[in-house]
C-alpha cells in the first residue's frame, strides 16, 4: 500500500457519516502509536506534519518513519502538511512527497487568501497532491499558530462558495469555535459549537469534504494523571467527544489531533518516571508514552471519528 491522498478517504467519510483523524507526528513513537491503533482497527489515516515538527524532527526523518508505518501496517496513509504558511513551505513538502497540503491564507483578506491557496492549488494540483484551504480563524497558540480569542473570527458561509469556485481546493477547513491548544475554553464556560454555520457550509456546499482544526477533547483522565504525578496543568477544557462525533456525522470529513496525543504523552512519561524515579533508559518511559498514544487513538477511532474497519 503507498501513499494515498485524502480524496477517495473523503468521499466514503462523507457518504458514511463519519470522519478521518488527521494526527500530528513530531517523532517514532508518535507514529508508531498512532498506525497501531488504526491497524489493530482497521482505520484509515492521515498523518500530519506541521512546520515545527519539520524543524524538530526534519522532514526527511518524519517522511521515513511514515514510510516505515506503511511498510509495517499496511495501512492507506496520507502524510498532510498542517497549516503550510506559504507557497515554498508547501512546494517543498509537494517536491519532498507528501500527498496533501494545508496553505492557510485564514490570516490573510479574502483575496489575499484566494490568491495564495490558487497558487499552491495549481503547483499541487500539477503534481497530483491535494489542498486544504481554511475560512475563518480559530484562537490559540502553538508553534507557528498564534491567534488571540480577539483576533478569532467564525468562518462566513457566504464566503465559501467563491472561495472554494477560485481556489479549487479540495477540503475547506473552517472556524465554528474550535480552537487550538489545550485551554479551548474559559473555566465556567460552557463547551458550545456554532453547528449552524457548519449546516449552512454544508448546504451550500453539498459533498465537500469539511475539515475541523483544534479538535482535541482534553481527556480529563490525561490531565489528571500529568497532575498526579509531578505536572501543573490548571483549567485545561477541550471540545466534548459528543460534539466531534456529531460534526462527523455531518459534512466534516478530518478532524485535527495534536494536543491530546501531547497530553497522553506526557501522561504515560510522567506517570511511568513518578513511579520509578531510578530508570534512566529513554525506552523504559517512552513504551509508556506510546502506549497511551495507542489507547488514546483507537478510542477515538471507535468513539468519536466512526472510521473504525473502513480502510
Ligand atoms: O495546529 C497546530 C498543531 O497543533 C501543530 O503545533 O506548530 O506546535 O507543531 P506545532
Ligand atoms: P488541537 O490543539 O485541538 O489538538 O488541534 C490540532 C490542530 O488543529 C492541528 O492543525
Ligand atoms: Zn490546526
Amino acid at each position: 500500500m503507498p501513499l494515498v491522498t485524502s480524496t477517495e478517504m473523503f468521499k466514503k467519510a462523507y457518504e458514511g457519516g463519519y470522519a478521518i483523524g488527521a494526527f500530528n507526528v513530531n517523532n517514532m513513537e508518535i507514529v508508531q502509536g498512532i498506525t497501531e491503533a488504526a491497524m489493530e482497527v482497521n482505520a484509515p489515516l492521515i498523518l500530519q506534519v506541521s512546520a515545527g515538527a519539520r524543524k524538530y524532527a526534519k522532514h526527511v526523518y518524519l517522511m521515513k518513519l511514515i514510510e516505515a508505518a506503511i511498510e509495517d501496517t499496511g495501512l492507506p496513509i496520507c502524510v498532510h502538511l498542517d497549516h503550510g504558511e506559504d507557497f515554498e513551505i508547501c512546494k517543498s513538502c509537494i517536491d519532498g512527497g507528501f500527498t496533501s497540503v494545508m496553505i492557510d491564507g485564514s490570516k490573510h483578506s479574502f483575496e489575499d487568501n484566494i490568491r495564495m491557496t490558487r497558487q499552491v492549488v495549481e503547483y499541487a494540483h500539477d503534481h497530483g497532491v491535494v489542498v486544504e484551504g481554511e475560512l475563518g480563524r480559530l484562537a490559540g497558540i502553538e508553534d507557528a499558530v498564534n491567534v488571540s480569542a480577539e483576533d478569532s473570527s467564525y468562518t462566513r458561509p457566504e464566503e465559501v462558495e467563491e472561495f472554494v469556485s477560485r481556489t479549487g481546493v479540495d477540503s475547506l477547513a473552517i472556524a465554528i469555535g474550535t480552537s487550538h491548544g489545550a485551554f479551548k475554553f474559559k473555566p465556567g464556560q460552557k463547551p458550545q459549537l456554532r453547528f449552524d454555520i457548519l449546516e449552512e457550509v454544508e448546504r451550500r456546499l453539498p459533498g465537500f469534504p469539511i475539515v475541523l482544526h483544534g479538535s482535541s477533547s482534553v481527556i480529563p483522565e490525561y490531565v489528571d494523571i500529568i497532575n498526579a504525578n509531578g505536572g501543573r496543568l490548571k483549567d485545561a477544557i477541550g471540545i466534548p467527544e459528543e460534539m466531534l462525533r456529531e460534526a462527523a456525522r455531518m459534512a466534516v470529513c478530518k478532524i485535527n489531533i495534536d494536543s491530546d496525543l501531547r497530553l497522553a504523552m506526557t501522561a504515560g512519561v510522567r506517570q511511568q518516571l513518578a513511579a520509578h524515579p531510578e530508570q534512566f533508559d529513554p525506552r523504559q518511559f517512552l513504551t509508556p508514552g506510546r502506549d497511551f498514544i495507542r489507547d488514546l487513538v483507537k478510542k477515538k477511532i471507535i468513539n468519536v471519528l466512526g472510521c473504525d474497519g473502513k480502510a
